[in-house]
């Protein structure tokens, strides 16, 4: 996957762990964490400036280009903005579109939103998600480029979906599998891809190549495989990878992933990331 333009700001972000009791946040506050940290929306549909910085004042704005081989993929404006942007479309509308992946004109919206994982993305932080959205700065930019897709889309991702309950945050390895899964889509960058479709009976064993300004990023094993996953790392050590984008022998690690997003994740969300992904099968190193 190639992503222009995209050097990520490694810079590293104050780590601003939410005060807030999960219980008290209004469904805004919700949708504002989950998008600004682990969902990281903005790694996608945020434009950059030249050397790759997200540009400022335009959060969520759209025209970022990621090119693969299947398709030249342009993010969108989901901003407010009533002519460039999502401003028009009801609750009901969005939702669809982020979790069926179904605009309102019955288009499909192609990868790599990831849909697939987007289906399981519970009722409640989906309606929290569209509630910020609401709320973000309407930020006039007409993305005039079209995706362009090499290869066939399917017509839909499956069927309507009617319910997804939340996940109890007190599981905690449940409730990390839902966020390196549905809500952060982790675990579709490092499981291998088989002739375009993703090969889970291999979560976490990475593999992928983005390509982009960096050159080259392979997506890393993350199993608990003790020499070619993340087996004998710290928690202290998974988690600076996580949101600072240091490997545990102190190298930097390259875009695209959104260091600069999880960097804002709260502590007991990365512990529960953590707990599931020690869960997984240990695999060795993919090629
Ligand atoms: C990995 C990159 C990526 C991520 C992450 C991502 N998107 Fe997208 N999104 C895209 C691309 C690319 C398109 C346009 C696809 C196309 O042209 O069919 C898109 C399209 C959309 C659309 C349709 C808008 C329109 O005008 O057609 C909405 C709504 C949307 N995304 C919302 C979101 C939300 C909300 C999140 C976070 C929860 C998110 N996206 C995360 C890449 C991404
Ligand atoms: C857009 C794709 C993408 C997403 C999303 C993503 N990663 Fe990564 N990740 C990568 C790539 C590529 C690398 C390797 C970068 C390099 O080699 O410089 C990496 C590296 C890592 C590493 C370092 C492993 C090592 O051996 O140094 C860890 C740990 C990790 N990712 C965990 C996660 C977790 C947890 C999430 C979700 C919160 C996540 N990643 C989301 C692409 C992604």
């Amino acid at each position: 996957m190639a992503y222009r333009n995209a050097t990520h700001a490694l810079a590293a972000l104050a780590v601003a762990v939410g005060a807030t009791a999960a219980a008290a946040e209004t469904p805004v506050e919700r949708g504002r964490y989950l998008v600004e940290t682990i969902a990281g929306c903005g790694n996608c549909h945020t434009p950059r400036g030249p050397k790759g910085e997200f540009a400022a004042g335009k959060e969520l704005a759209g025209g970022f280009v990621i090119e693969e081989k299947p398709f030249r993929a342009v993010a969108t404006n989901i901003t407010p903005d009533k002519e460039t942007g999502i401003g028009n479309w009801t609750d009901a509308q969005i939702a669809k579109a982020i979790r069926e992946g179904l605009r309102p004109d019955g288009s499909l919206i192609g990868p790599p939103m990831p849909i697939e994982l987007y289906r399981k993305l519970s009722d409640s932080d989906l309606a929290a998600i569209v509630a910020y959205l609401r709320t973000v700065k309407p930020v006039a930019n007409k993305v005039v480029e079209k995706s362009v897709y090499r290869i066939p889309l399917p017509p839909n991702y499956g069927p309507p979906v009617a319910s997804v309950p939340d996940v109890p945050r007190t599981d905690k390895v449940k409730y990390g599998e839902y966020l390196a899964g549905p809500v952060g889509h982790c675990i579709e960058c490092h499981t291998p891809l088989v002739r375009g479709h993703r090969d889970w009976s291999r979560i976490g064993q990475g593999g992928q190549e983005f390509e982009g300004p960096w050159g080259v990023s392979v997506a890393r094993n993350i199993t608990p495989h003790p020499t070619d996953g993340i087996g004998r790392w710290s928690d202290a050590e998974i988690k600076r990878a996580i949101t600072q984008g240091i490997s545990k022998n102190n190298a930097k690690l390259a875009p695209p992933m959104g260091f600069s997003f999880y960097a804002k994740m709260r502590d007991e969300d990365l512990d529960a990331v953590i707990a599931y992904l020690r869960t997984l099968k240990p695999l060795p190193r993919a090629n």
